[in-house]
């Protein structure tokens, strides 16, 4: 089977926890889009990971875990990466690939990056990666590819500054090029878990625009990243938080506010550390926004979702749910392709009961307090997908798996 893990909000949605609970039935584990702008957070017995570019299964042991095609690399971090992993004791020799067809981000770029973004009169809020930067380059056909420093050409027309950066990870890189879309064939007979960064609404094309990413994060871009056709992929889960968050730029119109929701925001941000992993910058965060997720549902193919953070809202009497937004006079379930529009749209709010008893160390559905799987059902019913995995804590243990994912329908 082939399952595609995709983020369906505004990113850090818990995919990383998400990819290496589902690794573990998987043969192969491949990230298809993004780079280090990505901040991914495993907990496996009290241990924390966090990834930027390493695909989160890495840490179920002897997995093969491939970046993929539509991947921007920056190598230093990379290799920062594995050197931290060989440091807590697993082993990723052999087993973590890298294609040759995906992009190398420079250092210079990075500068680029965070230079553009701080002129722009409405800055993104870039991570300062050098992802736009590398795409951008990418689609005007300049770029540089894994494969191109292999090549004497490619690698003789590159600056001598970028030379002197590429240089020490050579022989490194080499071992690691993978044609990603022949491993795949050979290994079309086993589970292939594709893992999103970013998320729905971070996506170049499908998100909100130009508050977005540059990357396919969207559940397309996992056939591309795994040079496969659509028609193989089988299922697409998405991850979404019980709240919703945002970090860097852009609308979000169901935002806490002070005068509405007093201190909720900062309760949210603390309790659930709503922090940024690759920057540290604080995330904004709101109520769950159910006509942006349907959205999200829709245009990716969602066919099943996994909910996070339901116990950030452990012990709240009452809690509000986004169900449309009234806009230019009228109300709409809609989500608007316009960022200026969504900047204007006001959230409907609908108030729900919350759960004073926690949810947190419930090992079943059934043992959930029934508000909570209420405000499950109301997900379920909105969206028309059913929510079939629900974490209540950052822990690989904290899961309640309704239906496999992994299961054939
Ligand atoms: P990603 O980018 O989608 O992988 O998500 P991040 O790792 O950036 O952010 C998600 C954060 O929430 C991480 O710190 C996770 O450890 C944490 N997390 C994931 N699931 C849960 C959950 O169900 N409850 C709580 N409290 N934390 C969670
Ligand atoms: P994960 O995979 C949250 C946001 C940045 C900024 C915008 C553009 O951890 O969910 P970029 O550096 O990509 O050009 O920045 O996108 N952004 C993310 N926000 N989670 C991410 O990844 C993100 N990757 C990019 O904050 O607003
Ligand atoms: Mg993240």
């Amino acid at each position: 089977m082939k399952l595609v893990v995709i983020g369906g909000q505004w990113g850090d949605e818990g995919k990383g926890k998400a990819v290496d609970f589902l690794a573990e039935k998987a043969e192969l584990v491949l990230r298809y889009s993004g780079g280090a702008n990505a901040g991914h957070t495993v907990v496996v017995e009290g241990q924390t990971y966090k990834f930027h570019l390493v695909p989160s299964g890495v840490l179920n042991p002897g997995k093969t875990v491939i970046l993929g095609i539509g991947m921007v690399v920056d190598l230093a971090t990379l290799f920062e990466e594995l050197a931290q992993l060989e440091q807590a004791g697993i082993p990723w020799q052999g087993r973590v690939l890298l294609s040759d067809r995906a992009h190398v981000v420079l250092p210079r770029y990075k500068e680029m990056d965070q230079h553009r973004d701080r002129a722009r009169p409405r800055p993104l809020g870039t991570t300062g990666r050098g992802i736009g930067i590398t795409y951008a380059l990418k689609a005007f056909r300049e770029g540089v590819r894994v494969v191109d420093l292999f090549e004497e050409g490619t690698w003789n027309a590159l600056e001598p500054a970028d030379r002197a950066f590429l240089q020490p990870y050579l022989e490194r890189v080499r071992a690691m090029m993978t044609d990603v879309s022949a491993l795949v064939h050979e290994k079309r007979g086993g589970n292939l878990l594709l893992e999103g960064a970013q998320g729905a609404l971070l996506d170049l094309d499908l998100g909100t625009y130009p508050f977005v990413s540059s990357g396919i994060s969207c559940a397309a871009g996992a056939a591309v990243g795994a040079g496969i056709g659509p028609q193989e992929i089988d299922r697409v889960i998405g991850v979404f938080k019980a709240y919703s968050t945002r970090v860097g730029n852009g609308p979000f119109p169901s935002r806490f506010t002070v005068e509405r929701d007093g201190d909720l925001e900062e309760k949210v941000r603390g309790i659930g550390k709503e922090y940024g992993v690759t920057t540290g910058r604080p995330r904004r965060c709101g109520y769950l926004d159910l006509p942006a997720l349907r959205y999200a549902c829709r245009s990716n193919g969602i066919g099943s979702l996994l909910i996070t953070k339901m116990d950030v809202y452990d012990g709240m009497p009452e809690l509000k749910i986004c169900t449309s937004y009234q806009l230019d006079g009228r109300r709409t379930e809609a989500f608007p392709a316009s960022a200026e529009a969504l900047e204007r749209a006001e959230p409907v709010l609908e108030t729900v009961p919350g759960w004073t008893r926690a949810v947190k160390g419930c090992q079943r559905f059934t043992e959930l307090p029934r508000e909570a799987r209420d405000y499950i059902r109301r997900v379920e019913d909105y969206c028309g997908v059913p929510v079939e995995v629900i974490s209540t804590g950052p822990n690989r243990s904290e899961t309640i798996v309704r239906k496999d994912p992994w299961t054939p329908s």
